[in-house]
């Protein structure tokens, strides 16, 4: 199976958040199970096109490719994702993603994101290469299943691509002013109220994407539930009503190539399920990059996470003084909202034995924080899937985590399942979003990290867990046959 799979960051070229990770491991995964797969994302400015090895496609050459009634040039550099021979395309257009960052609050982040949907379109032409499968991922490629029915519906190419839409987060749906419809070229018709394109009087590229996609998917299964109802469909639960049927959860599968403390290579020392003996070596080493004292019998908690209410810090900042009177230590990594960023310097600046923070982007000490620390906590409002606490598991760093999407399909609270007589549990959960909750819970793992025996269990029970992608590859291609099928 052909599959062109379009996404708006992809490690290890550029990265936000886990859908980036997504993208630099599903395609590996897929090529191994023998489908043909070319990576689309567009060229940022941040891209080294030295380390990465980008070349210009002369046979593409440059694209005339029209937005907001201006013709730009694009064109497209190529390399290969490492560690397989999966293309990766870079839709480069200087005037759009020569940028500092990779999402903006420009006034034409719609313009950005069409260009890249058309270049995807238009390099595919010129290639003359008709994917089965165009996979296409949250609201920056959400037009994309439009312009193949519609605006290029007269190509013969793509009379058998069908498209598939993951939904990563409902959260963010890219909806702008109807100066789109100018902007894409998309038909004044299909503007009107509840109409395809239209979402309360804006034009959302999310909900395009789940009107016009063959087949959707999120990316748990409890996820593809949770956002059929108002709580939390974020005003989108009643399209995706419409479409239930063919809306699917799969669960995001790990690079262990990238993320297995027996091989990483940003950690000082290795461990595994058969020998914990690094992990307490890196934990040591992380504190004193801190400057903070290590005392074996308190717990270090780890937190890496974009800092919005998205991932919880509303009821984090609730308990916090609770929080800050336990008996355990605190690493928090992560950037976001002032309010948040503000809060843990503060803390920080304030106990500073107890508390490192490090606001930032920093990839090589998000690995360390895995390693080095004995929990790792992620108490989000509403989780897709999530891929730290995965990541968690397989480091014997174990999570505590708010009962929520793919938090509550991938770690299983030691205490609830000890009450029925099972010692399976892998971390620990809770269900209201509350700080009081919350901290519960962390007193309920501090606790536990008391016994050295149940914790070494609830340790070694995460770390024998599988999740590499190739479960989760295969129940991928069975959603592309499907959309095959759907397309007709
Ligand atoms: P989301 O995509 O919603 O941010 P995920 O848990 O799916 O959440 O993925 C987050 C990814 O981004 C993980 O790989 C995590 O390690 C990484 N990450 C988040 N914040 C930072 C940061 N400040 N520095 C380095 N890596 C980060
Ligand atoms: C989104 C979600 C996160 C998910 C990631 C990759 O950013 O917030 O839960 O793990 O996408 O699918």
């Amino acid at each position: 199976m052909k599959i062109a799979f379009a996404a708006a960051e992809a490690v290890p070229y550029a990265k936000t958040g886990g859908l980036a990770d997504v993208a630099g491991s599903l395609p590996k995964e897929l090529e191994k199970l023998g489908c043909e797969v070319k990576v689309f994302i567009p060229k940022y400015f941040l891209i080294d096109e030295e380390k990465h090895k980008l070349h210009y496609n002369w046979d593409i050459g440059e694209m005339p490719i029209r937005i907001n009634g201006i013709t730009r040039s694009v064109h497209v550099l190529q390399s290969i994702l490492p560690g397989s021979n999966v293309e990766v395309n870079f839709i480069d257009c200087p005037h759009y993603f020569h940028r500092h960052r990779i999402y903006t609050n420009d006034v034409d982040e719609d313009e950005r994101f069409i260009l890249f949907s058309k270049g995807v379109i238009e390099t595919l032409q010129r290639m003359k290469w008709a994917p089965d499968i165009i996979h296409c991922n949250d609201w920056q490629t959400g037009l994309l299943p439009l312009f193949v029915k519609d605006n290029y519906n007269w190509d013969r190419l793509f009379d058998e691509t069908a498209t598939l839409f993951t939904i990563h987060n409902i959260g963010y749906q890219g909806r702008f002013s109807t100066s789109v419809l100018f902007n894409a070229e998309i038909r004044e018709e299909l503007f009107y109220p509840n109409g395809p394109v239209e979402h309360n009087g804006t034009v959302s590229f999310m909900k395009t994407g789940i009107v016009f996609a063959d087949i959707l998917n999120t990316v748990s299964n409890k996820y593809s539930h949770e956002i059929l109802k108002p709580d939390l469909g974020a005003g989108l639960d009643g399209i995706l009503m419409e479409r239930k049927e063919d809306l699917y959860g799969i669960l995001n599968g790990v690079d262990y190539s990238i993320w297995n403390p027996k091989t990483d290579e940003y950690i000082p020392y290795h461990y595994s399920s058969e020998d914990l003996s690094g992990k307490i070596k890196n934990k040591r080493i992380l504190l004193e990059h801190f400057n903070m004292p290590f005392e074996v019998t308190v717990p270090l908690i780890g937190i890496v996470s974009r800092m919005v209410a998205q991932k919880g810090f509303d009821i984090f900042s609730e308990a916090i003084n609770n929080l800050m009177n336990l008996n355990a230590q605190w690493l928090i990594l992560g950037s976001g909202e002032d309010q948040y960023e503000q809060l843990f310097r503060e803390i920080a600046h304030k106990l500073p034995q107890k508390v490192g923070t490090y606001i930032g982007y920093n990839n090589e000490l998000s690995h360390l924080i895995e390693a080095g620390a004995d929990m790792f906590l992620m108490p989000s409002r509403y989780e897709p899937c999530g891929l730290n606490q995965i990541y968690s598991l397989k480091y014997g760093t174990v999570p505590i985590v708010k009962k929520t999407g793919g938090l509550a399909d991938t770690v299983h609270d030691w205490d609830e399942l000890i009450s029925f007589g099972l010692e399976t549990g892998t971390g620990f959960s809770f269900n209201h979003h509350t700080g009081y909750a919350l901290l519960t819970s962390v007193q309920r793992a501090l606790n536990n990290f008391k016994n050295k025996t149940v914790w070494k269990k609830i340790q070694l029970n995460g770390m024998v867990k599988d999740y590499s992608w190739k479960h989760s590859a295969e129940q991928y291609i069975e959603l592309y046959r499907l959309a095959k099928k759907k397309r007709g």
